[in-house]
């Protein structure tokens, strides 16, 4: 069964209750076959899974969806029953943030500038700062954050790592349609025209990854990627398309490597991520 909880107190009081391991995957709602795929993963490395639902206001820019958000929190509870979770946390914001904004954040440094971080200035400062809140709150074993967020992903494991957060973070590779399409909750933001245009990013990056293995370097390897965005529609724009080492450090020559990309669709923002083998 699955419960809900909506305040801090109820939460404290029924982790207290539960023995075993606990692991957290931490979400904004708006469920999808990605996120089950989180909730399955820690329902195999757990003995209870825990959930959170909180569209975090301190992770959204001045001119972002924060408004807009899908809200669906009926169909991400049946999401969760069928995934196994025992706990769900869904706090109202004066729950997260009893005192107001806070003032005293957690600073991404230099990697959180870059990238997302370039583009939307405050944006990992906000997601860190809430990931770190829920740490305490729920005070899990493990926690689970998908690979398509790949530089969240990096900055939550040197948050913990630097900060000596006693949580074990685990990646669970990216859901995809079957057009290659990485599932999101702001692909309900496009028209079946955007839909379809949508599918330049992942092209880019399997363009990417496909002259690679043809023997391309780095340039190559990017080169590869820009001509997919060469005839994108007019309301498509790209953001960045980026390669860098699996630590998200300046360009690799030989081996492992990340290809990232972001792109507007219309007022949709959307981005994507594939590994890569260079050399
Ligand atoms: P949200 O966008 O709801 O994503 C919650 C988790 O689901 C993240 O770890 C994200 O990487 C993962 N996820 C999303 N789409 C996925 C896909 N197609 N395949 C695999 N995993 C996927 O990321 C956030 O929320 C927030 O920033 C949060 C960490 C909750 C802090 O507010």
């Amino acid at each position: 069964m699955t419960e809900v909880v909506r305040t801090r107190a109820e939460l404290a009081g029924r982790r207290a209750e539960l023995t075993g391991t606990v692991a957290v995957v931490m979400t904004m709602g708006a469920l999808h076959t990605g996120h089950e795929s989180l909730l399955r993963a820690a329902r195999e490395r757990a003995d209870h899974v825990l959930a959170t639902i909180f569209v975090n206001p301190l992770q959204f820019g001045p001119n972002e969806d924060f408004d807009r958000y899908p809200r669906t929190l009926d169909t991400d509870l049946e999401v969760c029953r069928r995934a196994g979770v025992d706990l769900v946390f869904a706090p109202p914001r004066a729950e997260m943030y009893p005192y107001g904004e806070p003032t005293v954040r957690v600073d991404p440094g230099v990697p959180g500038g870059d990238l997302e971080g370039g583009s939307r200035p405050g944006f990992f400062e906000g997601v860190l700062t809430v990931v770190l809140k829920l740490f305490h709150l729920v005070q899990p074993d493990l926690a689970f954050f998908g690979e398509k967020d790949y530089q969240q992903l990096t900055l939550i494991r040197r948050m913990v790592r630097d900060l000596d957060v006693p949580v074990e973070i685990v990646g669970v590779p990216t859901v995809r349609e079957s057009d290659g399409l990485a599932l999101s909750s702001r692909n309900r933001y496009l028209s079946p025209e955007q839909r379809r245009a949508a599918l330049l990013l992942s092209a880019a990056l399997q363009a990417g990854v496909a002259a690679a293995e043809a023997g391309a370097d780095g340039e190559g390897v990017l080169a590869a990627g820009h001509r997919v965005f060469a005839d994108a529609p007019a309301d498509v724009r790209l953001d960045y398309l980026a390669l860098t080492n699996p630590d998200l450090e300046p360009g690799p020559e030989n081996g492992p490597a990340r290809l990232l990309v972001a792109a507007w669709v219309g007022d949709t923002r959307l981005i994507d991520n594939l590994a890569v083998e260079l050399g």
